[in-house]
């Protein structure tokens, strides 16, 4: 366990928990900052997260309308409204349940016919609106975020990305392996992450207990790209539920 870094670990029972827990930050930041830049992950680790933010924005309860939203990740190649694109996948489970401005919701231009192009306006974009006040990201069992595979700079931003054969299979049980998942895809970028101002990361189940481990245990290593985000000291924090810190041995 690093002594000298600030960041923070916490660990709650269950799921439930943990998504409570980050529900209540998504909540007091858009209670302190109306117009707040905030980007979700994609996955089913944050699938009860947005069963609770919809449900408190349907009772009033937290107000999305003035939010700049942006998205990770999507495969290279889709334009949202193929089945197997996060973008539809994340229109479906969270943007259409709440009460985001279509004109607030920045998507990550996968299916751009220049995608480096596309990508570089698409860091412009969250330059513009002031940089991102909250990030909340999701693991994979090779500790991938967002699309950041092993081996991703810190220093990355925005581009297009090739996919490890273990994130393809991953992707390709989602749907009983009966979609395609393409092998690029574009995601942000590291130091997209970095630059946030908070950066929460979720991680629940056996199937993340080792890459947690090693993200919080051993040295920051481009290897386990979640450990590149403690390089954010005090701005990064891990919530994970008692399955996913089973292997920690602090
Ligand atoms: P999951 O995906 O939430 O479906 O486990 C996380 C990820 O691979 O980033």
């Amino acid at each position: 366990m690093p002594g000298v870094e600030a960041w923070n670990l916490t660990v709650l029972p269950t799921l439930a928990a943990v998504s409570d827990y980050v529900a209540n930050v998504v909540t007091e930041t858009l209670r302190s900052k109306p117009d707040a830049v905030i980007v979700l992950p994609t996955g089913s680790t944050p699938l009860p997260l947005f069963d609770i933010l919809s449900a408190r924005a349907a009772r009033g309860e937290i107000d999305f309308s003035h939010v700049q939203f942006f998205s990770l990740d999507d495969y290279l190649g889709l334009n949202g409204t193929e089945p197997n694109s996060l973008t539809n996948w994340l229109r479906n489970e969270f943007i259409n349940r709440v009460n985001l401005d279509p004109a607030r919701v920045h998507l990550a231009p996968a299916g751009a016919s220049d995608p480096e192009r596309a990508a570089r306006d698409y860091d412009q974009l969250i330059s513009q609106v002031g940089g991102i006040d909250l990030m909340v990201l999701g693991i994979g069992g090779n500790g991938h975020v967002a699309f950041n595979e092993p081996g991703a700079s810190e220093a990355s931003r925005t581009r297009v990305v090739s996919l490890t054969p273990e994130t393809q299979a991953q992707a390709a049980a989602y749907w009983h392996n009966e979609l395609d998942i393409p092998p690029q895809a574009m995601t942000m970028g590291i130091a997209n992450m970095l630059e946030a101002r908070r950066i929460i990361l979720i991680a629940s189940g056996y199937s993340k207990a080792d890459a947690l481990r090693r993200t919080v245990e051993e040295p920051i290593s481009a290897d386990m790209p979640a450990s590149l985000l403690r390089h954010a000291g005090d701005r990064f924090e891990i919530v994970a539920d008692g399955e996913a810190a089973s292997q920690l041995t602090v």
